[in-house]
């Protein structure tokens, strides 16, 4: 399993205690950034991260802002991608059994680092339940085609 992982500046110190987490459990993992508390937008996080994981090359992707809203809104906008913002680990545990969640994101600034911890626990150790769910994520990629025609019309 490879995690690709990031944040903007209000997430950067959870980030940070995300991918201490991650190298402890030995999973491997690549840091898109920030590096550093300077602001930072976070749709540029949340594209790279996006790319990361839509293009196969990584399992999952966690982002972190302040609210995780503004990750999740723009990670759910590259195709392919389902991004889920979790702050309990129930919905991380249904994000991917149900959904097929391949993006978690949190707000750094509404949970702490114990619960962050949990939830990417759940995230990670959960697998997509398939069944009666895959064909509702069929139906959700069929949503991104008919949408993209509708915007080229
Ligand atoms: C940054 O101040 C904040 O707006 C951002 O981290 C995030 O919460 C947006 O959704």
């Amino acid at each position: 399993m490879k995690v690709a992982i990031g944040s903007d500046h209000a997430g950067y110190s959870l980030k940070e205690h995300v991918r201490q987490q991650l190298k402890k459990i030995n999973c491997e993992y690549k840091d898109f950034g920030v590096y550093s508390e300077d602001r930072a937008d976070y749709p540029d996080i949340a594209f790279s991260v996006s790319k990361a994981v839509g293009s196969g090359e990584f399992s999952y992707g966690i982002l972190i802002c302040g609210t995780g809203i503004g990750m999740s809104i723009a990670a759910n906008k590259y195709k392919g991608i389902r991004a889920a913002l979790c702050s309990e680990p129930y919905s991380a545990r249904y994000a991917r059994e149900h959904n097929g969640a391949n993006i978690l994101t949190m707000g750094a600034r509404v949970i702490g680092p114990g619960l962050a911890s949990n939830i990417v626990e759940q995230f990670l150790n959960t697998s997509f339940a398939g069944g009666r769910h895959s064909n509702r994520i069929k139906k959700i990629a069929d949503l991104e085609s008919i949408a993209q025609n509708i915007n080229t019309v």
